[in-house]
């Protein structure tokens, strides 16, 4: 029905990439639904071009950020304020139904069915099942709503400085009152759960339907190598995964990078995410990686001039460019 649609949502071009390999798995597993990508002004040209070849609506939205340093900083995720920008999803009031989809979740099966369920239909939250988790939820747009979660921002806040917070403050019965809006975990499968109840993974995971993967180590922060099919860089919580980030990234490889590239050649920005040695900022510049033969996500430059203003607006690429291990090596290039 053209009144249904998936919604994901990227602030940065290193959660684009993520959104580019959930819109190709949702259509590879022929949704029959529409499907929006909600971005950030930031998100560049390229990157632009490829989301709107993938999705049926490419969105600018306004960077909501909550700002809340100190709740961020006990889930130890800086860059989670600007999840907020997720409520927009509601102000999309040309849909009836939608069901909104984090940037780094992978779709395993067809899920048309979650449009069966009414808001707000979500699964439970791996570290706390009375909390919903919000990667996977089923809403309905409307501005009446959207005007009452901001309302409800405003005077209440987030007690984990993000989405989850205010939705689940705001949809608080969400627990008790209609076991009908619960969705099973598979449709919301934190990769968390795999190493915290492995029996349990072992018994139920290979229904598994869409994979989420929660925390701060994200698939575009890990670096593949297609011929040994080894994942590397993600450090321990990338280990307990590998089956579904070799998924992602046999994805991303097959279908997205070519996107990429392609796009590259007509507007030639795109490289390699490694530092340049001759960058003289502290934020780091990406260079064609000319060695190695395994992949790191592409990812198209940005004058230094542009990741300044990024950082000086709180819009670091925490996760990608700007990660602790890429600052690390600039400092260390600056030591030697
Ligand atoms: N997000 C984004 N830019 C950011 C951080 C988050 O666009 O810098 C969006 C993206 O859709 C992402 C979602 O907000 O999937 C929630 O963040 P994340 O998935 O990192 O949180 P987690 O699921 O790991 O708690
Ligand atoms: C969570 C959710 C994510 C949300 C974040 C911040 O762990 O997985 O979707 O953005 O919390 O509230
Ligand atoms: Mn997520």
């Amino acid at each position: 029905m053209a009144d249904q649609a998936f919604v994901t949502l990227a602030t940065n071009d290193s959660y684009a990439q993520g959104a580019m390999v959930l819109g190709k798995s949702l259509r590879n597993h022929n949704t029959s639904k529409k499907m929006v990508a909600l971005i950030g002004p930031m998100v560049s040209e390229p990157c632009q071009s490829v989301l709107k070849r993938i999705f049926d609506e490419v969105k600018v939205v306004d960077v909501l950020d909550s700002g809340d340093t100190a709740n961020l900083a006990l889930m130890m995720r800086p860059e989670l304020g600007v999840s907020l920008t997720k409520l927009h999803c509601w102000t999309l009031t040309h849909y009836s139904k939608c069901v909104f989809m984090d940037a780094d979740t992978l779709v395993l099966s067809n899920i048309d069915e979650l449009f069966d369920r009414e808001e707000l239909s979500a699964a439970p939250d791996p570290g706390w099942p009375d909390c919903f988790n919000s990667g996977v939820f089923v809403f309905r747009p409307s501005l009446e709503t959207y005007g009452r979660l901001l309302q409800h921002c405003t005077e209440h806040g987030s007690f984990d400085g993000g989405d989850q917070g205010v939705l689940n403050g705001f949809f608080s019965d969400w627990a008790t009152a209609d076991i009908s809006k619960h969705l099973p975990f598979i449709y919301n499968l934190s990769s968390i759960a795999i190493y915290t109840y492995l029996p349990a993974f072992k018994q139920y995971g290979g229904n598994a339907k869409v994979i989420h993967f929660l925390g701060s180590t994200k698939p575009w922060s890990c670096t593949f190598d297609p011929s040994t099919k080894q994942i590397s860089g993600g450090g321990q919580e990338a280990a307990a995964r590998p089956c579904f980030l070799v998924d992602w990234w046999t994805l991303y490889a097959s279908a997205v990078e070519p996107m990429l590239q392609e796009q590259s050649e007509e507007q030639p920005l795109l490289s390699g995410c490694v530092e340049s040695q001759q960058s003289d900022s502290v934020t780091t510049e990406t260079v064609q990686e000319e060695s190695s033969s395994s992949h790191a996500p592409l990812l198209p430059t940005m004058s230094s001039e542009e990741r300044k203003e990024q950082w000086e607006q709180g819009q670091a690429d925490y996760m990608g460019l700007d990660s602790f291990d890429n600052i690390k090596r600039k400092l260390d290039t600056f030591l030697k």
